[in-house]
Order: structure tokens, then sequence, then C-alpha cells
């Protein structure tokens, strides 16, 4: 029976963390003590770099690499920004520290801002966030009456704000260029790559984005050292990572683990305790929403980074959803481009038009008016997936694409009967 790895949510559920002492009490901020008095800001990128993190938003870029963009000497100011808008549907992990150890995630902060040479780092958290803003509000200021933010942090001479910025409850504003854009008071349009924003982010200065996890995972690092961290998983993924388990399941929640001890099957099982009923398990979506769906023949593979792209999908943000035998594949399909033609900014053709076709067609295979090549004309759209400006097109096209191969029989049998009912309708009369 598969067991959890709690790192990051080690004492959470047992001990209140909400104040800087309860969290000194159980060893907090005593690796900042050694960012800031025993390692320079290039060996804690290097550390960093060896525990082989990878960012925990769902592109999976490498964290040590990441910062090492930052260029040398730069005379504008370096900015830190969290990526908590947590927006993905079923991605529910970040919330969990920021409302149940919110100074984990402000010691990952501060440890990162002076590995790149920042002196302000923001917060930009969900708008539906009310209680984890308020708690993140309260612990900054504690945090700022204890001299561990603002100037000359624990005597070392570092000096260093942390803001919150609450967002409006917008999806696209949790892509790192349109969260950018928001956080500088304009409407949250993602902006074209490059320059990437460790050359020219935030007020077109150098700019690391980083998500909560991410970030959170930092401080043990640097405690205990890349090596330390780099030993649990497989070589592409590495430490732990806290998976949100939800939909067809008797337990839902966060759980961290290990990636390579289980099958995702055996994730399902011990962790969700099954699925409600003994019914028979459908489709999985791996990783949150974009991610493409596996079928239940594909859930004996290892619970890896690897193994999960292997099968064609990816770990993405860690949103695992479960859908058992009784679940209507084009129904799914249908709910998800709903959600992104809602959530598209409009600003690129392709999603702008692609997703608004996408709910269009679905719409008319679900209620049986489906005709004849659509599902070409589905598969067709999708062939634009990478000329937008943000990922957010490409996020659409996946699971679209993905139900269509995955469930094809369950679309044609919608088309079916009503195109041949409309072939009988049109014949000439004999
Ligand atoms: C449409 C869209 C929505 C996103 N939403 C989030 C989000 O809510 N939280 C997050 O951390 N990353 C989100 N990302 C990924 C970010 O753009 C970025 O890659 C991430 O914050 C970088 O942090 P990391 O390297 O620590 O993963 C989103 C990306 C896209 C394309
Ligand atoms: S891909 Fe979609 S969400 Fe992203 S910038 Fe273009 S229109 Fe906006």
């Amino acid at each position: 029976m598969a067991e959890e790895t709690r790192v990051l949510l080690q004492h959470i559920g047992s001990a209140d963390l909400l104040t800087v002492k309860d969290y000194r009490e159980k060893g907090g901020y005593r690796a900042l003590e050694i960012a800031l008095k025993d390692k320079t800001p290039e060996q804690i990128v290097e550390e960093v770099a060896q525990s082989g993190l990878k960012g925990r938003g769902g592109a999976g870029f490498p964290t040590g690499m990441k910062w090492s963009f930052i260029p040398k000497d730069v005379e504008k100011p370096v900015y830190l920004c969290c990526n908590a808008d947590e927006s993905e549907p079923g991605t529910c992990k970040d919330r969990i520290i920021i409302e149940q150890n919110p100074h984990l995630l402000l010691e990952g902060i501060l440890i990162a801002c002076r590995a790149i040479g920042s002196h302000q780092a923001f917060i930009y958290i969900r708008g539906e966030f009310h209680r984890g803003a308020n708690i993140l509000q309260m612990a900054i200021e504690e945090a700022r009456r204890e001299g561990l933010i603002g100037k000359n942090i624990l005597g070392a001479g570092f000096d260093c704000e942390i803001a919150v910025y609450r967002g409006a409850g917008a999806y696209i504003c949790g892509e790192e260029t349109g969260l950018l854009t928001s956080l500088e008071g304009q409407r949250g349009y993602p902006r074209n790559k490059p320059p990437f924003p460790a050359v020219a982010g935030l007020y077109d200065c150098p700019t690391i984005i980083n998500n909560v996890e991410t970030l959170s995972a930092v401080p043990v690092i640097i405690e205990k050292g890349g090596a330390w961290y780099a030993a649990y998983g497989t070589e592409k993924s590495s430490g732990t990572r806290l998976l949100c388990l939800s939909g067809h399941v008797n337990t839902p929640g966060v759980y961290e683990i290990v990636l390579g001890n289980m099958t995702i099957r055996e994730f399902i099982r011990d962790f969700g305790g099954g699925v409600p009923g003994g019914r028979k398990i459908k489709g999985v979506i791996p990783g949150g929403s974009s991610m493409p769906v596996l079928r239940d023949d594909q859930l004996d593979i290892p619970l890896t980074v690897e193994d999960i792209q292997k099968a064609g999908s990816s770990l993405g943000s860690g949103a695992m959803i479960v859908m058992d035998e009784t679940v209507d594949m084009v129904e799914i399909a249908l709910l998800l481009a709903k959600f992104y033609e809602h959530e598209s900014c409009g600003q690129c053709t392709p999603c702008r038009e692609g997703t608004h076709w996408f709910v269009q067609i679905l719409e008319a295979v679900q209620q049986g008016e489906g005709r004849p090549g659509d599902i070409e004309l589905l598969l067709d759209i999708c062939r634009s997936e990478y000329t937008s400006i943000c990922p957010l097109w490409a996020a659409a096209v996946w699971p679209v694409r993905a139900f269509l191969k995955q469930f094809r029989e369950e679309f044609e049998a919608k088309i079916q009967p009503r195109s041949m009912e409309a072939e009988a309708e049109t014949a000439p009369a004999s």
C-alpha cells in the first residue's frame, strides 16, 4: 500500500503554523538564516539547480536554470512574482500551503529573492482566495515585526519587501505574462515572448515568476541540500509532488508523494480509496484540465513525469481528475471547451475563434445535431495549436484532441444516428 512522504505538508493538519513562533518551533526560518549568512546568491542557485526542482505551475521548467537567466549586474530592479493564481481546473494544492503554512512560502520567497538579487517580491493571488490573501497579509505583517521582512533581515544586511496583490478571478492571469500585465494595473493580456520575463518582465525589469509549491520547496533544499532533495523520486521527477486527486474517488484530497513509487492506478486506489460503488474507471486527466486524458488501460504505468509523457499526456499542475464508466466523454469535452472559450482573452484569432468553434461543434454533437465530418473539422481546428501569443490556445486544443482520440466511438455514436436520419429525410422519394 503506497504511502505519503510529507515534506512540504509535514506539519499540516497536526499543528497550527500561522504564527512566526509556531513556524520557528518546527524549524522554520532556519533555511533563511543559512541562505543569508552562509551562502552566496550563486551558491543558492547552484543548490536549487542540483536539487532538480522543476516548476510546479504546469510547465515543469527547471527552477535553478530559470533563476540563472537573470542578467548579471543589471541596473534595473529585479522582481520576483509568486504565482498564486491557481486557476487550472482540478488544481487545489497551493491554497493549502497559503492557508495552513504561509511562512513556508514567505521563507521560500525570501531565499529566492536573495538568490536572484531581488528586493521586492509580489504574491499574485487569485481573487476568490479571500481567506488565503488575509492569512498571507497577516503573516507578512508579523514577519516584518520580527525582522524577517523589510530592512537588514536577520541582521544580515539584506533588504526585501513582499506585497500581496489580488487578481480578479481570470484564468489567463495565471499565465506568467498575463499575470505581469495584470500586476502592472492593465487588462491581463499575455505578451509575446521573447523577450522573456527574466530579461524584460514586470515594468520591463528582469523578473522571475514561480509557483507557490515551487517556492515552498526551496527552504528544505537550502537546509538539507540539493543532493538530499534529488535523492527523492526519479532523475527527471525529483523531490516530492503535491497531487490533487478529485472526481470519482472515495477520498479526494491533496497528497504529497514521491514520484516513481507507484503506478497511477495504485495512487487512485491507495489514496483515493478507489471509485465509489466499485465502478470502473473510464478515463483520467493526469495533470489539470488542459492535459490529455488517459484511458483506463493506460493507468498501470509508473506515476512519473516521464512515463506520463510517454503515454501522451503530462503531470502538468499535479491535478488528477478521475472519471468513472458512467461519464459521458462528449459532455466533458464540451464542458472543458466552454471553460477555455470563456477564459480566452481574445487577442489571437485562432484562440478567440477556435475556442468558440469548439463549443459550437461539440454542443451540436452533444445535442445529437452533429454532422458527418465534425470530428475531422474539430481535428482540423486543432492544427493551429501553436499559433497564438500564449499557451492557452494549446491548452484548449489538447483536451479536445485527446478526447477525440481516446473516446472517438462516443463522438461517432452521437453523430451517426442523426446523420442517417438526416440522409433519409433528404433522400429523393422513389
Ligand atoms: C493559461 C495558463 C494558466 C496558468 N495558470 C497558472 C496558475 O494558476 N498558477 C501557476 O503557478 N502557473 C500557471 N501557469 C503557468 C505559468 O505561466 C508559469 O509557467 C508558472 O507560474 C511558472 O512557475 P514555475 O516555474 O514555478 O512552475 C499557467 C499557464 C497558462 C498558459
Ligand atoms: S492564446 Fe488565447 S488567451 Fe492567450 S493571448 Fe491569445 S487569445 Fe489570449
